[in-house]
């Protein structure tokens, strides 16, 4: 069983995607996680943005790793625990470069599908529903008000010991969508038959409910 679970930033699906994996006990995987991880390489190598042969080679030559520790999912680059560094704001600023690049993303979804193979498990990202696993049983897009985004952000930013105001936070989020669902390959875009859940108002438990309830209804019957 694939659960796919897309959205914006700041749309609740790590918290929400996390909690519906612990609760059926599925393996969870997050998929931004792996761009990150990868974005990272690619800064400490050097490797020009603009430069999508050596980013494809690079992404080929990469090894990344998930795995889930008590409540929080290490990420291993090239073997190496990688789980704050890929968390900056300065990172997250350009992960898109690397993100928009077609070679680069085939690659992710082999990656991501070949961790499934032998598992049931939710994924969160952008493309899941469509593009990964455009046959998944169960797709979710969650949504939000893009001030309630900017907020949630920010807290994650101030916990992790950022210091950036609302309205720069909005405005690299904004940035971010753009970047995200205007690119060519793999952009952010809700699949035709995915159940969408507007998270604004709702807390992440309260989201994570309905999406649970939507698996167990649809498996009673
Ligand atoms: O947690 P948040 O939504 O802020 O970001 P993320 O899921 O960690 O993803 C970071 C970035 O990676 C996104 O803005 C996308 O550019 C890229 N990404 C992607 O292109 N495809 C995915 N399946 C997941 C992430």
């Amino acid at each position: 069983m694939i659960i796919a679970i897309d959205g914006p930033a700041g749309s609740g699906k790590s918290t929400v995607s996390k909690a519906v994996a612990k609760r059926l006990g599925i393996l969870y995987v997050d998929t931004g996680a792996m761009y990150r991880a990868l974005t990272l390489k690619a800064i400490r190598k050097g490797c020009g943005f603009e430069d999508e042969k050596a980013l494809i080679d690079l992404s080929a030559e990469t090894e990344i790793n998930l795995q889930a520790s008590g409540d929080t999912l290490k990420v291993f680059l090239d073997g190496e625990d990688v789980g704050a560094q890929i968390r900056t704001a300065e990172l997250t600023n350009v992960v898109r470069y690397i993100a928009r690049v077609p070679g680069v993303r085939s690659r992710m979804a082999e990656l991501q599908r070949s961790v499934c193979a032998e598992s049931d498990a939710v994924l969160e990202g952008r493309d899941i529903g469509t593009i990964v696993f455009p046959n998944a049983e169960f797709k979710f897009y969650l949504d939000a008000d893009p001030k309630e985004r900017a907020n949630r952000r920010l807290k994650d930013l101030m916990a992790t010991g950022h210091k950036m105001t609302l309205e720069e936070v909005e405005k690299a989020v904004k940035i971010r969508d753009k970047g995200d669902m205007t690119r060519q390959a793999g952009p952010l875009r809700c699949a035709e038959d995915a159940i969408v859940i507007d998270t604004t108002r709702l807390t992440a438990e309260e989201v994570a409910e309905k999406v649970l309830k939507t698996i167990h209804e649809a498996k009673k019957s």
